[in-house]
């Protein structure tokens, strides 16, 4: 029995923006993980606590049909390596979720890495986290997910990352008319880079508790973004992670402050009453705060630069029925 884990990530900056091509978003790890134990077995067994029960490969489950696909896309990779198939036990656990409700933190895009992580393992390939990420992006793109590919670039390399997005439709054109082997050689014209922050920063997050779904969000939202929202949101993340490389705190306030009233403006869907209390509990302490993803809900974080802010954000959190999700170094 082998066992694998994969993480959650959450957007720091740059969300919606990082729908258009050659857009940047810097994303962080979260060290919340799924779990899988995989083993070969004479039939195939696919099972995840967020259903009670199992399937085969056999036949189409609409539950499972994301493990379903990724199971596919991994075999292909696996005959293209020049190894047989065999099939095994796939069981996860650790569905991302609190009191019956969802994080936000990326479980969708979890499971796909996960699944391919756990069958690299049983198949002993040396998986890299960017082919990793090629495969489950290739995996969402035939599926046809509509993000932007940046969950499973943080969930794949497992740190605080800037993540340059590259152009869904091409790539897509070429998995119609490519094989899986010629797709995964070619440039996509994306780039993964972890971002390390020179300055003590606290990261926290906050939890709303109301489960928001990116996918609607995104239909919603997207007929409002338009070149200045690009631009500006672009200008501003590159800014962001420059002044956490170099340690210059009232540039990340103010980056992340006009990011964050970049969203506000781009539509009224996303600062629901919770996020945009979230956000207000940061006035007048030594931190920022904003919306994380897509909004309406799930999570918002907050960068603190001293521990009495820390402290006086999560209190103020507390009062205002927001959970303390995760406190970490950035
Ligand atoms: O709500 P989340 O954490 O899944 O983030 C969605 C971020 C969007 O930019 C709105 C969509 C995407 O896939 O990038
Ligand atoms: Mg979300």
């Amino acid at each position: 029995m082998i066992e694998v884990k994969t993480g959650g990530k959450l957007y720091v900056a740059g969300e919606y923006a990082i729908l258009a091509p050659k857009q940047t978003a810097l994303l962080a790890f979260i060290p919340i993980y799924m779990r899988a134990s995989i083993q070969p077995t004479s039939i195939y067994q696919l099972s995840s606590d967020m259903f009670d029960y199992s399937c085969d490969m056999a036949s189409l489950d609409a539950n499972y049909a994301l493990i379903q696909e990724s199971v596919a896309v991994m075999e292909e990779y696996v005959l293209a390596c020049g190894q047989k198939l065999q099939p095994f036990s796939l069981a996860i656990t650790g569905k991302l979720e609190r009191d019956g409700l969802k994080l936000g933190i990326g479980s969708s895009g979890s499971v796909v890495v996960l699944t391919l992580k756990a069958m690299a393992a049983l198949y002993q390939l040396d998986v890299s986290a960017d082919l990793l990420f090629k495969l489950a992006a290739y995996v969402l793109l035939k599926r046809g997910d509509n993000g932007s590919m940046g969950d499973i670039a943080c969930i794949s390399y497992e740190s605080l990352i800037a993540y340059t997005a590259f152009d869904r439709e091409e790539v897509r054109r070429q998995i119609d008319s490519h094989s899986l082997q010629e797709v995964l050689a070619s440039d996509w014209g994306y780039s993964i880079r972890p971002v390390h922050s020179v300055l003590d920063i606290d990261f926290l997050v906050g939890w709303t508790r109301q489960p928001s779904i990116s996918k609607d969000m995104i239909r919603r939202v997207k007929g409002s973004i338009d070149e200045a929202f690009l631009t500006e949101t672009n200008q501003q993340v590159l800014r962001l992670i420059t002044a956490l490389e170099t340690g210059d705190k009232l540039t990340i306030k103010d980056s992340l402050e006009r990011i964050s009233a970049l969203l506000d403006q781009l539509s009224p869907a996303i600062y629901n009453d919770s996020l945009r209390r979230l956000k207000t509990a940061s006035s007048g302490l030594d931190c920022v705060a904003k919306s994380s993803g897509s909004g309406g809900g799930d999570c918002g974080i907050a960068l603190s630069f001293d521990e009495k802010s820390s402290h006086a954000l999560i209190e103020r959190w507390r009062k205002e029925g927001i959970t303390l999700l995760l406190q970490e170094r950035l």
